[in-house]
This record gives structure tokens, C-alpha cells and sequence, in this order.
């Protein structure tokens, strides 16, 4: 049996408590350290997910330079992923960097070429890639069971409570729907039209935007785009910070349509999921059931881990060069928009 993979979790917020419960149900992941900003929160974070107290950093800097951790997981807001996987791939950790993995483009390639020059492995968590529940939806695209796909619908938002300082709203922080939500239905919809041809995903050959944007911090609060692949594949795709949507995933081909009703964190806990396959003429759709064994955070951990045992370069599951193609979209969708950074 090989050796756990000891992970450091760089910020101690929200989630970065529900990736240190994934990797305490993952069969190849151990917490070893915690690095926060303030002492008091990463010894709080510490005692809560049984972290050994003196492996609780009150800096990012001290996590890095940690012996005993092999993986970092980035878990600040967006503005500060690019400088702290930067340093992290320069200490020699292996790096999970929360989505997205820098504010664009030209920054993703910045992050990508320091962990490639350092030789760790760099994934963005898009967890939801590592999920059975997607795996089987992959294959079922792949088995014609739709026939041939032509549409997929995606959606991903909600409506937070406006702060202008804060990370959702807040232009400071990387605020706005399309960074924070709307990578998912992007990168739903480059999976799903990869599948169509056999491969890990396909870059839209067109991305036309529209978004409506906050006035005090310029921000999208919702947003949508059509993206156009070249092998014929139309993508919907809708996110936002101040909206309500049924947040599904619908994929419709010449034979039927599957309605993935819990495309993203799938499941809270190990409660199966279910997949509706509408074949065309059937009075009702097929329930296609997925039972999970661990949490869809677990699963990420356990897919970055077998990655860096098997001595790859990427993640299968979400690639470095699948990232560079969301951001691409992400930065089109933001220019058409009219978001623009401080
Ligand atoms: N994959 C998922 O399911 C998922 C879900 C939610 C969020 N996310 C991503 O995870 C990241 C963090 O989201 P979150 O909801 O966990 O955010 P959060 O609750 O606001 O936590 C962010 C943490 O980052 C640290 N931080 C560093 N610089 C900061 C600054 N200038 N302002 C505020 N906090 C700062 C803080 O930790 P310390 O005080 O300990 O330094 C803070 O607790 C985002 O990039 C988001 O897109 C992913």
C-alpha cells in the first residue's frame, strides 16, 4: 500500500472545511497542516479536522515551507489563486487550486508553466469531473443512447445577498457570476461536446455573451452565452450571483434528452443520485441511479492522488489544458459582458 498523500490547506473558509471532510473520507488523503492569515483561525481549523496543532500556520508562507505536506489545496478567494500557486508549485507542492484558476487567461498559462517547471501536478477543482454520476453521463453520450447530440443547457446560480466588499459581489475580489459559477456549464458543456467525438473535451469554435452587470461594482450578476462547437454542438449556458435558476444540466440528441438534475456537487452526502433519460416517444424517462461511496470532494482528492502515484502530468479528469480552454471561454464571456477588474 502506498504511502497517504499529506494534504495543507492554504485558507481556512468555507470551503476549504468541506474539501478537509473530503479528504478525511477519501481512501488515499491525509490532513496533515492548515495555513491561514490569522494564527487563531488556522489553530480553530486545526482542532476541528484534527489537525496537529503545531502544523497550524498562521501564514501561507509557513504551509509552504512545511515539510511534511506534499499537496497544497487553494482555497482563497479568485484574486489570490494565481500568487499562491505560484509560490506553492516554486516550494515543490503539488497543487489543487479552487476554480477559477486565476481571474484569465494569460494567468492561468502563468500558473500551468510554473508547476510544469517545477514538475508537480496542478489541478483546477472542478470536483464534479471526478464524480461517477458524470462518468456514466459521459458514457451514455459515447453509446449513442441519444442519438446525435446537437443541444446542452447549463445553468449554475444563485442569489446572494449584495456586499460590495465581499467575494461574490465585491469587484476587489473577483466577484460576479461568471467566475464564480459559471466555469461549471462552460466546462459541462466543452465535456459534453468532447464526448460526441471520443475525447476529454472540445473547444467552442464561437462564444457569443451577454450578462447584466452590477452598478456599483460592475460585476456580472447573471449572465448568459451560446457557444457554437465544429462539430455542431450548441451550448446554452447561464450563471449569476443574483439569480435563481434550476441549476440542471439538459443534454438533447436526435433519440432523446438526459436531464442531469444535480450536475455540480451531485450529492451532499453518499445518497444516490439519479439521471432522467427521456428516449424519444416514451411516455416516461428512464431513472438511471449512481451510488456513490464517497463525497464528490473525496473523489477529487482520490483522483488528484492517484494522479501524482501514477507519476502523470494532469489529472484525467481535468486537465491543465482543458483548464486553459475554459478560461479562454471565461475571458471571452467576461470581455463581451463588460466585466472589468480593478
Ligand atoms: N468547488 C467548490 O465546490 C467551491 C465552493 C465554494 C467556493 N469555491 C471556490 O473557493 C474559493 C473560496 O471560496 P469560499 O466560499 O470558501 O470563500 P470564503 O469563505 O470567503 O473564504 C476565503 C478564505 O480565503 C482567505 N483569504 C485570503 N485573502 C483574502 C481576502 N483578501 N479576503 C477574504 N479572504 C481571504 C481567508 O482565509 P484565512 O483567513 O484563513 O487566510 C478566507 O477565509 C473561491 O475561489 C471559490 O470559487 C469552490
Amino acid at each position: 500500500m502506498t504511502k497517504p498523500l499529506r494534504w495543507g490547506i492554504l485558507a481556512t473558509g468555507k470551503i476549504a472545511g468541506i474539501f478537509a471532510r473530503g479528504v478525511a473520507g477519501s481512501r488515499t488523503g491525509r490532513l496533515v497542516a492548515v495555513g491561514s492569515r490569522s494564527t487563531d483561525s488556522a489553530r480553530c481549523f486545526a482542532a476541528e479536522h484534527g489537525v496537529d496543532p503545531a502544523r497550524a500556520h498562521g501564514s501561507y508562507e509557513a504551509l509552504l515551507a512545511d515539510q511534511e505536506v506534499d499537496a497544497v489545496y487553494i482555497s482563497t478567494p479568485h484574486p489570490q489563486h494565481e500568487d499562491w500557486a505560484v509560490k506553492a508549485a516554486a516550494a515543490g507542492k503539488h497543487i489543487l487550486c479552487e476554480k477559477p484558476l486565476t481571474l484569465d487567461l494569460a494567468a492561468a498559462r502563468r500558473v500551468i508553466d510554473a508547476a510544469r517547471a517545477r514538475g508537480v501536478l496542478l489541478m483546477e477543482a472542478f470536483m464534479y469531473r471526478c464524480h461517477p454520476q458524470t462518468v456514466r453521463v459521459i458514457e451514455l453520450v459515447r453509446s449513442g443512447a441519444l442519438g446525435k447530440v446537437g443541444l446542452v443547457q447549463a445553468a449554475f446560480s444563485f442569489n446572494a445577498p449584495f456586499d460590495s466588499q465581499g467575494r461574490i459581489w465585491g469587484n476587489a475580489l473577483g466577484g460576479g457570476g461568471i467566475l464564480d459559477v459559471g466555469g461549471y456549464p462552460v466546462s459541462w458543456a466543452r465535456l459534453v461536446a468532447g464526448a460526441v467525438e471520443g475525447k476529454p473535451f472540445l473547444d467552442p469554435a464561437a462564444v457569443a455573451g451577454v450578462g447584466v452587470l452590477h452598478p456599483q461594482t460592475g460585476v456580472d450578476a447573471y449572465a448568459a452565452a451560446t457557444l457554437a462547437f465544429a462539430n455542431g454542438v450548441i451550448a446554452q449556458v447561464s450563471c449569476g450571483v443574483g439569480l435563481t435558476q434550476d441549476n440542471v444540466v439538459r443534454i438533447y440528441g436526435t433519440e432523446g434528452w438526459l436531464l442531469v438534475p444535480s450536475p455540480y456537487v451531485v450529492t451532499r452526502d453518499l445518497t444516490p443520485s439519479k439521471l432522467l433519460l427521456h428516449r424519444a416517444g416514451a411516455t416516461t424517462p428512464e431513472e438511471i441511479i449512481v451510488t456513490p461511496d464517497r463525497t464528490v470532494y473525496a473523489y477529487e482528492a482520490d483522483a488528484f492522488a492517484d494522479a501524482i502515484a501514477a507519476g502523470r502530468r494532469d489529472v484525467p479528469a481535468m486537465s491543465t489544458a482543458d483548464t486553459l480552454g475554459n478560461m479562454a471561454v471565461l475571458d471571452a464571456w467576461l470581455r463581451q459582458v463588460g466585466v472589468v477588474y480593478a
